[in-house]
């Protein structure tokens, strides 16, 4: 609980883990290998591409001011420079906004999803004159930190002042909307600083209530590939449409590995129903098929989302590919392999396509 810095405590017992994630990799600022130049942000000489690590594209919320950026470790295919095969992960920088900086800034901040050996430590500081960044340090990864959550809380200090949302935090990179942050990623011999783009959250209730444990749902058993599920009886039946012959609904669904086990606060967020749910319509659309009844979000529970819809004919439902689309469901939600967000590990994801009586039926699963 220690910290060099004495203007800034470290909560070792931070709880986390709220559902908000978003999938996909990070575009790098800038192609091929760069040394930054040392007068704009991270305002030190070192690598910023190619490089094995990145952070997720969106922030989680926890409420109350915390928030969490994911770590992604692995490097583009084909990379052999010591950034992509050696390099560690000791700090993150935040390219943050002078008005932050106050006497006794209450930030704190903490790492889950993986071992740490260290307590990490936050401290704001000018590399440059009217420049200043969060200085998240101590933060031992590496390239099997993958899933890794860095998570930061943003606190008025005692007099009320300080920054506590990523808005008035962050300085976004130039012409992105207040929210976004800039985030380097530096090794211990500063020779690799990746830089990510991470947007914040978008809007969600909170804190949430504590939610009941999801029920259960029959489908395949960890650990992926999982077998393909006959029809789960715990479905209800689609709904029936007009002058169709094949209604389908897609279902996603979040199961504990075992019992107890995983996050409790982990669940759907609405917002990631919606985000989610335009995807899948998306996927379903692109697929061509004649519908008898455009597909749309029909339900979004804590464990299971639910988008329904119908084709005009078992021929048209044929034109997808339903199985490479239930595996993009599912790492739609988990994240594309070997990352896993912290806040899914002891969890399944499930995607499955059909329903009692429909002409489609698939599913892949894939646990954290
Ligand atoms: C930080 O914020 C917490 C919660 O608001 C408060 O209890 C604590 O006293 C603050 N600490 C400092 C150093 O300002």
């Amino acid at each position: 609980m220690t910290t060099s810095n004495p203007r800034i405590s470290v909560s070792r017992a931070m709880r986390m883990e709220l559902a908000l994630a978003l999938v996909a990799f990070v575009a790098l600022l800038g192609h091929g290998a760069q040394a930054q130049s040392s007068s704009t942000f991270p305002y030190s000489s070192c690598t910023q591409s190619p490089s094995a690590y990145s952070l997720l594209p969106v922030a989680r919320s926890l409420g109350n001011g915390q928030y969490c950026f994911t770590l992604n470790a692995k490097p583009p295919t084909g990379c052999n420079t010591y950034c992509c095969t050696r390099a560690d992960v000791v700090k993150m920088q935040l390219n943050v906004n002078a008005a932050c900086d106050v006497d006794d800034a209450n930030v704190t901040v903490t790492v889950s999803g993986v071992p740490v050996k260290q307590q990490p430590e936050a401290e704001f500081k000018e590399p440059k004159s009217g420049r200043f960044v969060l200085a998240i340090s101590e933060l031992s990864l590496n390239r099997g930190s993958s899933g890794a959550d860095i998570c930061i809380s943003l606190k008025p200090n005692k007099k009320g002042k300080g920054c506590t949302t990523l808005q008035q935090l962050c300085v976004p990179p130039a012409g992105m909307p207040s929210g976004v942050c800039s985030a380097a990623l530096l090794d211990s011999n500063k020779a690799c600083c990746p830089i990510s783009t991470v947007a914040p959250p978008p809007p969600s209730p909170s804190p949430p209530p504590p939610s009941p444990p999801p029920p259960t749902m029959p489908l395949p058993p960890p650990p992926s590939p999982p077998p393909p599920a006959p029809p789960p009886p715990g479905f209800p039946p689609p709904p029936v449409y007009p002058g169709s012959t094949c209604t389908a609904c897609v279902f996603l669904n979040l199961n504990a590995v075992a019992p107890g086990n995983g996050n409790s606060n982990t669940r759907f967020l609405p917002a990631q129903c919606g985000l989610y749910a335009m995807r899948i319509i998306a996927d379903i659309n692109a697929a061509g098929a004649a519908l008898a009844e455009p597909f749309s979000l029909s339900g979004c529970s804590d464990n299971l989302l639910k988008v329904c819809g119908a084709f005009t004919s078992a021929d048209e439902a044929a034109k997808l590919k339903t199985a490479s689309l239930v595996q993009q469901w599912v790492k739609l939600v988990r994240g594309p392999a070997p990352v896993c967000p912290g806040y899914l590990k002891g969890f399944t994801v499930s995607a499955y396509l059909g329903g009692q009586g429909s002409c489609l039926s698939a599913s892949d699963a894939a646990s954290c």
